[in-house]
């Protein structure tokens, strides 16, 4: 099946005024489309073309299709971007996630902390994660360009993308202060609960 790019699940002013409608233009519109359409072009005659998204990113990744994995990828955790965050975002987070947060990471302030200081030291391009790995315990993580944590087979329940298109119109080059602000504004616990459920 053909990659295709969703609608936003808001409004381009919704998380305004931490990240922007002109961000969310070009980054929706210009960026993500960009890896919608190169997607497509380099999975034409792979033999992938009728697999899930997920299978073709974690194929392409095994086989070192590195064009097909790198656009196919960045259209799956934009597709997981996009719904990770909502109007009114951060705030508490849902009892279960929270309780598993604590147990594993010590507290919701040092989770905060270690996911900042993964997005902020990601050298160039990349993304900063909560992930589940396979033995059942939730970590912190980084990852460059377009890989993540499901690309290796774990599960993504959190990811900010720290690639310069991401801030650079709102907040240039001060990263620190986008992921401070996206862990603290724009979060759809809501959303990450639900994948947590899912996975445990
Ligand atoms: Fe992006």
């Amino acid at each position: 099946m053909a990659l295709e790019l969703p609608a936003l699940p808001y409004d381009y002013e919704a998380l305004q005024p931490y990240m922007s409608k002109e961000t969310l233009e070009f980054h929706h519109d210009k960026h993500h489309q960009a890896y919608v359409t190169n997607g497509n072009k380099l999975l034409e005659g792979t033999g992938l073309e009728d697999k899930s998204l997920e299978e073709i990113v974690q194929t392409a990744y095994k086989e070192k299709m590195a064009g097909l994995f790198n656009n196919a990828s960045q259209h799956w955790n934009h597709v997981q971007f996009w719904q990770m965050m909502k109007k009114d975002g951060g705030g508490a987070i849902p009892g279960e996630l929270e309780k598993k947060i604590i147990e594993d990471l010590g507290s919701v302030a040092d989770f905060q902390a270690a996911f900042i200081e993964a997005g902020v030291t990601q050298f160039g391009s990349g993304w900063c994660w909560l992930a589940m790995g396979s033995d059942g315990k939730l970590k912190v993580t980084k990852t460059p360009n377009g890989e993540s944590p499901m690309a290796y087979g774990e599960t993504a329940l959190l990811g900010c993308d720290v690639w310069e298109h991401s801030y650079y119109i709102d907040y240039r080059n001060r990263r620190p202060d986008y992921v401070k602000a996206f862990i603290e504004n724009m979060v759809n616990w809501e959303y990450v609960a639900e994948l947590f459920a899912k996975a445990s």
